[in-house]
């Protein structure tokens, strides 16, 4: 054996090489500390406010032994609770059998066991028989509150009372895609199921350019994909290198095809939305396809990429769809997708988005709940109403270029267990968010840090 190189500890030293061991991945002894020094510490987007449009509606969460009960308390007040009856501890609301949560309105909750019942407030309405208790129940049998706080559109959960501010823990995250306004993206499709690894292997199969030319030949002959990815403190975040002069655009989603940029950016947003029903959407596919009769031949690919997407945002402006206006220089700092610590990725761009994201499933480290969900713009009031749809990780419910993704995923767990693995080495450049995700695991794991390879 080697010695162990030096332990990374600042997001300075992440431009060395490094080793990351498996025992984040496959031990489960890791697995099961996580729950308390992981899970419970840390922020989790747990729902989209959409979702709680009215007072009484409800969503749960859950990962691992928790679940989340978020509730639409008042016209303007969103709160959560752990969902458990503080009687004899039966969980207050049930999952359907064979769906990810709970979704509902109701104008109180009922325990199911024994009838007590509690407020949109969390506050216990109503305990059969409290006499019997001679007022010993004060102050021990309303629901116990979790902290909630709201960014991007989405509901975010901390079970730690003493955990840091929201705005905090996300930093620099906000200042970097509020311009995008998120919060204005409806869902068109989201998918959850059960796959064959750890939650970071799921994670890491997406938090990367360097699989593309590999894992997804197809999209080479649309151009070189090579690109970067930067810690941000806890979080990272990737793109693409833009060609030199080409608009700034391109360092983010919406990118031109090479050669003929009028054909081949069409029949790449064609391949796209058919093969991977993500990151771009009807209206970009559509004047792409115009580009060939409105452009002439030759027409130099800045050029190109700035008729494709005016003409696209005037076509949504006329079905009153808008998109933001985000300076060309800041698409090209924000990339194309972020990693929030320890398990959310969003992929964004001005018009739609792609969010993954993975969590343990019953603790065994070679499972997770893995999650996808599409979002764009809608005209007002015509957003599709969606469901968490349980799907297999396989083309036909996925569709191929994610499958591509996937198909990676189980044989990597089962890789790491070999004997013959040294640990995972990270491209240092274009992998850099998988060191930094450890680089932080091992700040509240206690261990798992990434060292030195030389
Ligand atoms: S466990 Fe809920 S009322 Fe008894
Ligand atoms: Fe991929």
């Amino acid at each position: 054996m080697n010695d162990p190189g030096k332990i990374i500890e600042s997001v300075e030293e992440l431009t060395d090489a490094v080793s990351v061991p498996v025992e984040a991945y496959i031990s489960p002894d890791y697995a099961r500390a996580e729950r308390d020094l992981l899970w419970r510490k840390v922020w989790l987007q747990a729902g989209r406010v959409e979702e709680l449009p009215e007072v009484g509606s409800y969503i749960t969460f859950e990962v691992l032994d928790d679940s989340i009960l978020i509730v639409r308390d008042s016209e303007d007040s969103i709160q959560a609770y752990h969902n458990v009856c503080p009687h004899r501890g039966r969980r207050l609301v049930d999952t359907p059998p064979g769906k990810r949560n709970a979704v509902g309105r109701k104008p109180q909750f009922v325990c199911a066991y024994h009838g007590w019942r509690f407020g949109l407030d969390g506050e216990n309405a109503h305990v059969p028989h409290q006499e019997d208790w001679q007022g010993a129940l004060e102050g021990c049998n309303g629901l116990a509150k979790v902290k909630t706080d709201f960014w991007g559109g989405w509901v975010w959960i901390n079970m730690d009372p003493d955990c840091e501010p929201l705005a905090d823990y996300l930093a620099p995250i906000p200042e970097m895609l509020d311009p995008f306004e998120l919060q204005n993206m409806r869902v068109r499709w989201r998918k959850w199921g059960v796959f064959d690894c750890n939650w970071k292997v799921a994670m890491e199969a997406f938090n990367e350019t360097y699989h593309v030319a590999t894992t997804h030949p197809e999209f080479n002959k649309f151009g070189e994909f090579r690109g970067w990815a930067r810690a941000q403190g806890k979080h990272s975040h990737i793109g693409y290198e833009a060609p030199k002069d080409v608009d700034e655009n391109q360092k983010g989603k919406l990118r031109l095809g090479t050669g003929d940029a009028r054909i081949s950016t069409a029949e790449m947003q064609v391949f796209t939305w058919e093969k991977a029903n993500t990151n771009t959407t009807q209206t970009l596919v559509d004047a792409a396809l115009r580009l060939k009769d409105e452009l002439p031949e030759g027409t130099p690919p800045g050029e190109v990429l700035q008729h494709w997407l005016k003409t696209a945002r005037a076509n949504d402006e006329a079905r009153g769809v808008y998109w933001p206006v985000v300076d060309p220089s800041h698409v090209g700092k924000t990339g194309t997708a972020w990693q929030i610590f320890p398990n959310f990725q969003i992929g964004h761009a001005v018009n739609n988005m792609l969010c993954y994201s993975a969590r343990p499933y019953k603790g065994d480290p070679d499972k997770c709940i893995f999650e996808g969900a599409v979002y764009e713009l809608y005209p007002e009031g015509e957003a599709p109403e969606t469901e968490w749809e349980y799907s297999e990780a396989t083309e036909e419910a996925w569709c191929y270029v994610l499958a591509q993704d996937f198909s990676n995923m189980a044989a990597v767990q089962q890789g790491m267990k070999s004997f013959g693995f040294s640990g995972c080495k990270p491209n240092p450049y274009m992998e850099r968010s998988t060191a930094n995700l450890h680089r932080n695991l091992a700040r509240y794991m206690g261990s798992g840090a990434p060292r030195k390879l030389k």
